[in-house]
């Protein structure tokens, strides 16, 4: 397990593609398969806000969390706070079962713990069972529900 750096982008871009396929099969109104050129991971790792863990077998990666710094907005109701979203994360289906997921949202909560964070939130498409059931796991508790209402004729 460690942070991603340049020469990892391409491995971790193929590593993405499954991630975008995996979110395209649960919502196919909203999202799509996409080839990923690496400018996603890129920005990441040249950012000071967020970070790429990766975790690998031998030097292959098979295993990634995408960590942000965010903090709340500047309006008087919040009481001010920063956080860390975990903007994805996804394990080859290889190697699931074996605890790569645990030990990346262990990372993560490490790294959000060095810059001072108050938690970990993250957004998971509520058609994925598994996603969903591995966060309980982890000990995430469903703090709001992001609705929606279409507007289709
Ligand atoms: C969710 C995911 C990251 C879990 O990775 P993993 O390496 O298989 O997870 P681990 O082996 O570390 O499992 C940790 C715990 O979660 C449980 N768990 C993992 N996947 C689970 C699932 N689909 N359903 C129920 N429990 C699950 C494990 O049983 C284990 O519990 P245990 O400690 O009691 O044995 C992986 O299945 C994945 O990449 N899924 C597709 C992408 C995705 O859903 N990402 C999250 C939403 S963005």
């Amino acid at each position: 397990m460690r942070v991603a750096a340049p020469d990892d982008i391409a491995q971790i871009s193929v590593l993405l593609e499954h991630s975008f396929a995996y979110n395209a099969a649960h919502q196919p109104s909203y999202y799509k398969e996409a080839s990923e050129k690496g400018q996603y991971p890129r920005s990441v790792i040249g950012s000071v806000n967020g970070d790429i863990y990766i975790a690998l077998d031998e030097e292959v990666v098979i295993g990634l969390i995408h960590v942000e710094e965010r903090s709340t907005p500047p309006y008087e109701t919040y009481i001010p706070h920063k956080y860390a979203e975990v903007v994805d994360l996804f394990v080859d289906p290889t190697y699931r079962g074996q605890g790569v997921g645990e030990a990346l949202v262990s990372a993560a909560k490490k790294w959000a713990a060095s810059r001072r964070l108050d938690y970990l939130e993250l957004f998971v498409l509520s058609e994925n069972d598994g996603g969903i059931r591995f966060y309980e796991r982890m000990g995430f508790e469903t703090v709001s529900h992001n609705m929606r209402l279409l507007l289709n004729d």
